[in-house]
């Protein structure tokens, strides 16, 4: 499986050690924010077992994030093709940091990892993320990457319950314009 190193971040495979913070941020009602719920904890080692055999099966996916100087586990970041349920194909980029972990750079140093492994590794002609249109802070993560949001393409994710987290925006970035990485 590849591993990805920046200068503050390693992007890895999941051992059992990350479980415990993985589920503690995803029971943290902030982290949570723009998601129907909180998770619980069966369902948070349900997503990390799913995640970890996405990236045993293909080498690449969802990776867990540690910061190298203190070995912490901070979430997640990586690459997935988008559910079949969205109204387009491709492959989007996503990120989940626990809050303390929050304001320090990390999301997009380990974005900016992904996203050029999906470029010159995987030889993607784009990269996608997508995120409820009141997740600001993601939406900002999308602009350090040099992505573009097109108005026209929101849209109602009818997946999620009916109300405000429904409203959903796509950003976009070709390999052709990633000046920004
Ligand atoms: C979305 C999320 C990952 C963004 O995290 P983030 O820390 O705000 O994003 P970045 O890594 O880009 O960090 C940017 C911030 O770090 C600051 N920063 C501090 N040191 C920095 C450094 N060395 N380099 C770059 N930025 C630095 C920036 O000034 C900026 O601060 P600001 O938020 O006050 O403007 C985080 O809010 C999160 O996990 N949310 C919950 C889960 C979620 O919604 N995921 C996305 C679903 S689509």
């Amino acid at each position: 499986m590849t591993v990805l190193r920046t200068d503050r971040l390693l992007l890895r495979g999941w051992r059992d050690s990350d479980l415990g913070p993985w589920e503690a941020l995803n029971a943290d009602p902030e982290v949570r924010e723009h998601f129907p719920d909180v998770l619980t904890r069966e369902q948070s080692e349900a997503s990390a077992s799913r995640f970890r055999a996405g990236l045993d099966r293909r080498g690449w996916g969802w990776w867990a994030v540690k910061v190298r100087a203190t070995g912490e586990f901070i979430g997640f970041a990586g690459l997935d093709p988008v559910e079949e349920s969205m109204p387009f194909t491709g492959v989007e980029a996503g990120w989940r940091l626990a809050r303390p972990a929050w304001g320090h750079g990390y999301a997009t140093e380990a974005a900016m990892a992904v996203v050029t492994f999906g470029f010159e590794t995987l030889a993607l002609p784009e990269v996608l993320a997508i995120t409820t249109a009141a997740n600001h802070r993601s939406r900002a993560v999308m602009r350090r990457l040099g992505m573009t949001h097109e108005p026209a393409e929101d849209f109602d994710d009818m997946s999620v319950p009916a109300g405000p987290l429904r409203r959903t925006v796509v950003y976009r970035l070709a390999n052709e314009d990633r000046s920004a990485l």
